[in-house]
């Protein structure tokens, strides 16, 4: 990255993705605005639905500034879905108490065929746009505001299966028995992202994330096309457009592949799980990129010396580096509230 917005910044996580190491890191946590937190259960029973809360931008602005206020971290990632693409596409989408999401399924080419163009996703998330700019407005001036999607395979297989699957199975399937179809499916994707992430840019968004949270069910063959192919593909899109605006990588599960990661598709953050070892991120990534992570999410639940001595040996392995503090995945609706407030004063001493 060229890093000449990001450099001079005043905003730590910024000029952490510009490469830069600091004693103590910037932190944030994935799902920082959710279900663990009493304030977030009471804005979302206001709403009525979770997406209703998504398409309200000041119910979704006053949830994402929730853990701002609370516990003052470094970031506010933008409170919305992945699955807000694929509906605006023309996807039914519900989401069921206790299920998790429930799409309307794409599997042949009258299914491709209902697909809107990917410039007509902005109708339906206009609303995140207002909310992206309400929060560039209300955040404090020392907070990065992230935007972000989902990366094109990990959208595929919830529009292909129509819901969440343990192995992908559907999508991976498709992508061997009608690999045409495939193919234009994430290339839909693909563009409708570029143009979602571009809109939250404009409205103020100052780094995006993409979540390829399936990455790792993919073959190796199969995650150089279908992972690496489209992020690569959607970071020079943006690179062109929004030049300087950092983009973060997260392909959970890639193990080794995360090596030349980086180089590769252009990320300039690159967020890994918790199976990933430290000491081997800062050795064979953090040389290349700036590395996200990579805390066990059980943690946030149990606490206590396991959590301190956690946060420590991951400081020790990582600070050296250009980091910023992240658990491996979200933080999960059974965390304990006063464990985020232990790990920052773990982490900022
Ligand atoms: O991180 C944040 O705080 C920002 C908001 C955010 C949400 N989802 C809010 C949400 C982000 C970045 C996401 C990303 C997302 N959504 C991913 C990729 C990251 C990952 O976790 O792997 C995926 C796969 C989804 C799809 C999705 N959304 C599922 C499978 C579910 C149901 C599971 C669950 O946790 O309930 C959701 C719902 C969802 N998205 C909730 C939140 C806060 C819970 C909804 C509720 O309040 O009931």
């Amino acid at each position: 990255m060229d890093g000449l917005e990001t450099g001079s910044s005043s905003k730590i996580l910024l000029r952490a993705l510009a490469g830069e190491a600091s004693a103590v890191p910037p932190a944030w946590l994935m799902r920082q605005a959710g279900r663990y937190l009493p304030e977030y259960k009471a804005t979302r029973a206001q709403a009525g639905s979770f997406l209703d809360l998504c398409y309200d931008p000041e119910l979704a602005c006053e949830v994402t500034l929730q853990p701002i206020r609370r516990f003052g971290f470094d970031a506010a990632i933008l409170f919305a879905d992945i699955l807000l693409v694929p509906q605006a596409l023309g996807a039914d989408l519900r989401f069921e108490a206790g299920e998790g999401p429930r799409l309307s399924t794409v599997t042949d080419e009258a299914g491709f065929a209902a697909l809107k163009p990917a410039e007509a996703i902005h109708e339906t998330v206009s609303p995140i746009y207002e909310t992206v700019a309400l929060l560039r407005e209300r955040l404090p001036k020392e907070t990065t505001l992230i935007g972000f999607a989902g990366a094109p395979w990990t959208v595929a297989t919830y529009m292909i299966a129509g819901r969440g699957t343990p192995d992908q199975a559907p999508a991976r399937r498709m992508m061997l028995t009608q690999p045409e179809l495939f193919a234009k499916l994430m290339g839909r994707i693909t563009e409708a992202t570029v143009d979602y992430l571009s809109r939250q840019i404009e409205a103020g968004a100052e780094v995006v994330k993409l979540f390829d949270s399936w990455a790792g069910s993919l073959s190796a063959e199969a995650f150089e096309t279908w992972c690496i192919g489209p992020i690569a593909e959607i970071r020079a899109a943006l690179a062109a457009r929004h030049p300087g605006v950092p983009v973060i990588g997260f392909p959970r599960g890639a193990g080794a592949r995360y090596e030349g990661f980086a180089g590769r598709t252009g990320v300039d953050g690159l967020a890994v799980d918790q199976f990933v070892p430290a000491e081997w991120a800062a050795k064979r990534l953090q040389t290349e990129v700036c590395v996200q992570g990579n805390l066990d999410p059980m943690l946030m639940v149990i606490g206590g010396a396991a959590l301190d001595d956690a946060a420590a040996r991951l400081k020790d392995r990582l600070a050296g580096g250009p980091w910023i503090f992240n658990l491996g995945h979200g933080i999960t609706p059974d965390a304990d509230p006063r464990n985020v407030e232990r790990l920052l004063k773990a982490l900022r001493g």
